[in-house]
């Protein structure tokens, strides 16, 4: 890391996972006896640069439609979130959605951006300060699954605003969805801030299969790049080519799935560690929940939120919420 790309930043604080967090999940993991992996994970450098070509895929609606929501609702949007407030971003990525809502915020007094990809962080923080020299710009490097601590002072937080777009709230199960959107509402209390969230919607079968099983095979790449992402950091011998990406809507559980599934009958070495994996036998890499407007309702009301402003598109794809205790 250049320390002059840092050095842009107005706060870099360094919290970034050990790599033993992914030899220790990748064991207990394939030591299970459905075998899974974190989807956290995915995040490395080739991940993170993944991940925004999924962003860009024609039938990836995701990122498309939360940003037009966003876009041609900035306006209320920033109005209803107020002067002078304090953002922080949740999963930032390439902090590319934020612009949208800094074009038009008024005097925000600063914007933080927390993610567990390090190099991507500051590389796009320092981006984000030369294009908005105004605006203090922080970025804490946290897997915010994990731990939700900002490290803002008190004269700060009376306009505290979250923003976690890209409806990443689906990666947890229900239960910790709504765990998770009480720590938030917890660290947003006596602030008169807000919950900015994407949601993605329940729809057809046909379309959310196809978000995550893309023609070009890029989300194939992207799920299949853990193996290799083992066999660099973690001395493992994964054969990529004798696993392949599938991806299924579970509709009773109302979620996508992400599986890496053994074509054969095999056997991998993870350091001195080795797992035995039957043909089509799988990891389970990701879960994606995909909800209702009125079953959104419900979890936030139990999280301790009070109300809500929400705008959707008009397929009702896609839709994008702004929680207040
Ligand atoms: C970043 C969790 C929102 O679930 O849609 C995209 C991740 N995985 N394609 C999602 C993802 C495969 C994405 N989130």
């Amino acid at each position: 890391m250049k320390p002059d790309t840092i050095s842009l930043l107005d706060e870099f604080v360094d919290l970034e996972p050990e790599i033993e967090s992914f030899q220790d999940a990748l064991l207990r993991g394939l030591s299970a006896k459905q075998k899974y992996l974190p989807c956290k994970f995915f995040y490395d450098e080739t991940g993170s640069e993944l991940f925004n070509q999924i962003c860009e895929l024609d039938e990836y609606y995701v990122t498309r439609t939360e940003n037009r929501i966003l876009e041609e609702n900035a306006i209320e949007i920033s109005r209803i979130i107020g002067r002078g407030c304090n953002l922080f971003e949740l999963g930032s990525g390439s902090s590319r959605k934020v612009k949208i809502l800094l074009d038009v915020l008024e005097s925000p007094a600063g914007y933080t951006a927390l993610d567990i990809s390090k190099e991507h962080l500051i590389k796009s923080c320092a981006e984000l300060s030369s294009i908005y020299p105004g605006i203090p710009i922080g970025a804490i490097c946290t897997d915010y699954s994990k731990s939700l601590v900002f490290p803002f002072k008190s004269s700060e937080a009376n306009n505290t605003v979250v923003f976690f777009p890209g409806s990443s709230l689906g990666n947890f199960d229900t239960e910790n969805a709504i765990k998770f959107l009480g720590r938030v509402a917890n660290l947003l209390k006596g602030s008169e801030g807000g919950f900015l969230i994407g949601i993605d919607l329940k729809k057809d079968r046909e379309v959310l299969e196809a978000a995550y099983d893309d023609s070009d095979g890029v989300t194939a790449k992207f799920n299949l790049n853990l193996l290799i992402r083992a066999n660099k950091e973690l001395n493992a011998n994964f054969d990529v080519s004798k696993f392949f990406h599938r991806a299924l809507y579970n509709h009773k559980k109302g979620r996508i799935e992400m599986h890496l599934v053994s074509r054969i009958s095999q056997i991998v070495s993870i350091g001195s560690n080795s797992f035995e994996f039957f043909e089509n036998e799988y990891i389970h890499t990701e879960n994606s929940y995909k909800y209702s407007l009125s079953q959104f309702e419900k979890m936030w009301r139990e999280a301790g939120f009070n109300s809500s402003r929400h705008w959707c598109d008009l397929k009702e794809y896609f839709s994008v919420h702004y929680l207040k205790l």
